[in-house]
Formats: C-alpha cells, sequence, structure tokens
C-alpha cells in the first residue's frame, strides 16, 4: 500500500496548509482512514467517530480469550518499530500495548545515544534503517515536523511504511487529541454528545502540544465552546485562536480559573512545559498558583462534568480529587491503548475486518 506522498516534492508538501496536506496522507483501500497520522487536522468528524467505534469493537473483542486471540493473529505477519527519542511513559506504553493487542512485534530506541545517531547518522537515514525491518514506525521527536520530513521520506524511498506521529515538538501530539475526543466521547455518550459543551484548558497552553491538537479536533464538533485559562505568559497561542475565530468556534481567553470551572463540562489540565524553557527555570518565576484545580475547584464543577489531563501531572491536580468520579484521567489514560489500537488496525485496513468479525 502507498500513500499520495510520493506525487508532490518535500519543498512543496511543506509550503501547504495542514488540510490541504490531509490529501495526501491517506492511502487507497484505506476508506479515508489516515495511512500517515501527522497532526489533528486530517480527522474529520465521521473518521473521529468511525475509529471511537473501531477502538469500542476491539474493546469489546479483547474480552474474551476467543477474542483476545484473534485480534493477536490480525497483525501478527507485522513489526512495528518504537522510536521515541524524548522522554515518555503512556504514549510508549499504550502505542506498545496497542502493538500487542494486535499480534504485531516490536522494537524500540527510547534514546538516540543508543542508536547510529549518537555516530553522527542523520535521522533520515535512521529511520530508512528501521523502515528496512520494520513496517510501521511510530516516532515521537522534540522536533517539530520531523514525523512529517519523516512520512515525506519514506513514501519517496522504496518502503513506504506508515509513520504515526507520538508526540513532535511543541507542535502536535494528534494521538493524544484522538484519545481524548474518544474519552469525551464516552462520558457524554448517554448525555447527547460533545455537541454543545464547553470545554476549559488550564496550564501551559502556550507550549503544551496536546492542547493545539485537541482544541483542533473539538472544532470537528457543533457549537463547541472553548475557554482557555492561563497566566499571561503561558496562554494559549495566537496560530490556535486563529483557527478558531477563522471557523466561528466561541472562545475565552481568561486568567480566572474560578470563574470558568462553573460552566464547563470537561476541564483539561495541563501540565507546565519548563523543559521548553528558554533559560533555566524561567518558568518557574511564573506564578502558576492560580492554575490548579483542587477541593475548591471540585466544589464548583458540575455534576456530570469531567476533569481531564494528559498526563504526567505535578502538582496542577490535587491528589484529593483522583477518587471524584469526575476524575476521568486514569481511564482517559485506559482509553489511549484502545483507540490507538484502532488506528493501528485502521492504518492497516483492517477497519471492516473487524467491525465484521463474529467475535
Ligand atoms: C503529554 C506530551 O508528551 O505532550 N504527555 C503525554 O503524551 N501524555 C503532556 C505532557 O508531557 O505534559
Amino acid at each position: 500500500m502507498s500513500d499520495r506522498l510520493a506525487d508532490i516534492g518535500w519543498e512543496e508538501f511543506r509550503g501547504l496548509s495542514p488540510e490541504a496536506k490531509s490529501g495526501y496522507l491517506s492511502a487507497p483501500g484505506l476508506g479515508g482512514m489516515p495511512y500517515h497520522t501527522l497532526f489533528a487536522q486530517q480527522f474529520d468528524r465521521l473518521i473521529l467517530e468511525r475509529l471511537a467505534a473501531l477502538a469500542n469493537r476491539i474493546r469489546f473483542i479483547s474480552k474474551s480469550r476467543e477474542g483476545a486471540l484473534h485480534l493477536k493473529g490480525l497483525l501478527s505477519h507485522k513489526r512495528a518499530m518504537l522510536y521515541f527519542s524524548q522522554p515518555s511513559s503512556r504514549t510508549f506504553l499504550s502505542h506498545l500495548a496497542a502493538c500487542q493487542i494486535l499480534g504485531l512485534t516490536t522494537g524500540s530506541v527510547r534514546d538516540a545515544a543508543t542508536s547510529s545517531e549518537f555516530k553522527g547518522e542523520s535521522k533520515e537515514d535512521s529511520i530508512r534503517t528501521f523502515s528496512s525491518y520494520f513496517d510501521m514506525i511510530i516516532m515521537r521527536s522534540p522536533e517539530q515536523g520531523l514525523a512529517e520530513k519523516m512520512a515525506w521520506e519514506l513514501s519517496n524511498s522504496s518502503r513506504p511504511v506508515p509513520i504515526i506521529n507520538a508526540g513532535s515538538g511543541k507542535d502536535q501530539h494528534p494521538t493524544q487529541a484522538l484519545l481524548d475526543i474518544y474519552t469525551l466521547m464516552r462520558s457524554f455518550e448517554t448525555k447527547g454528545g460533545i455537541d454543545g459543551r464547553t470545554v476549559v484548558f488550564c496550564g501551559d497552553l502556550m507550549r503544551g502540544r496536546t492542547v493545539r491538537s485537541l482544541s483542533y479536533l473539538l472544532t470537528r464538533f457543533e457549537g463547541v465552546r472553548q475557554v482557555f485559562v492561563a497566566p499571561q505568559e503561558l496562554q494559549v497561542p495566537a496560530d490556535v485562536v486563529m483557527v478558531l475565530a477563522k471557523k466561528g468556534v466561541e472562545f475565552e481567553v481568561t486568567d480566572s480559573l474560578r470563574d470558568a470551572v462553573p460552566g464547563a463540562d470537561a476541564v483539561y489540565m495541563t501540565r507546565i512545559q519548563d523543559e521548553w524553557d528558554e533559560s533555566k527555570g524561567a518558568s518557574a518565576k511564573i506564578d502558576t498558583s492560580r492554575f490548579k484545580f483542587g477541593a475548591k475547584e471540585l466544589a464548583l464543577l458540575k455534576a456530570d462534568a469531567v476533569i481531564m489531563h494528559p498526563l504526567p501531572r505535578r502538582d496542577e491536580i490535587a491528589t484529593c480529587c483522583d477518587r471524584d468520579p469526575r476524575a476521568m484521567y486514569w481511564r482517559q489514560m485506559r482509553n489511549g491503548m484502545w483507540i490507538r489500537a484502532a488506528l493501528i488496525a485502521a492504518t492497516f485496513g483492517l477497519e471492516r475486518e473487524i467491525a465484521e468479525c463474529g467475535y
């Protein structure tokens, strides 16, 4: 299988808008599902709903031993490489577990210092090396746009294997946004869905890549209001706001979490991303004390609202909230494994087979 990235030069592709790029990232036979997963703009509402349905199916099938063994046979002839040159717990492990659910065997590099990059090999050459041995590459990198460049490189090589972006710089984290949307879908499944909800983002919105990806996916739903709560220095970047303004999405930028919580259907807390500080300790000088969710905020939260967090957390959600039924972050984390299994299955063209199998 191959996608359309071989039809376009790198410079031309690079200059396109994400929406225009999306057209190059699927492949015939996938029914609109992505071949390379690089950014949130690739997912429209129908694809999101199809992926959620597929994740639910996989989840259900895996409950029985027979079903789990059936799933394990589906991609047992394929291998996936997990190439993570930035720290990760959940994204790495949930992709690994997703591969295991579908029977893929895996290899991993978690530190460029242990690979030949240390000897001066370029990332392009490293990726080509992985594609020689594996059928899919799941990658995380501190470099914005690297997954995109690598996808183009591979599509123009003799081994055009798919790439899944598991986090690229401060820019995008599309599979996290998928699991966030899946979590919202499940949370509001019997309560009218995501349309018309208010989602409050709080924390380091400037450097949190999960925020950019999720904010975009929320625009695929009707009338979702987005509220951005952060200290001025860490407020949501202009490009995110511009997308919302262009799409006519209602949004608010504020520095008061207390004022935002009572109207929220979901509060999405994030960690201060101080690994990106330009001078060491710069974030520590910012007063973040009002951007934490604790007992007082919990008391203000609607009865059927949810608290989310991509994790890892520091102290932005007090542990006293953990047992509250509205604390969704643990289930959100597990949802990540199922939606990633769905995405990998869809990438290999298995959507229909899984939907129609007798389990
Ligand atoms: C996030 C990330 O890596 O961007 N973590 C994750 O993948 N769940 C959020 C973070 O590190 O704060």
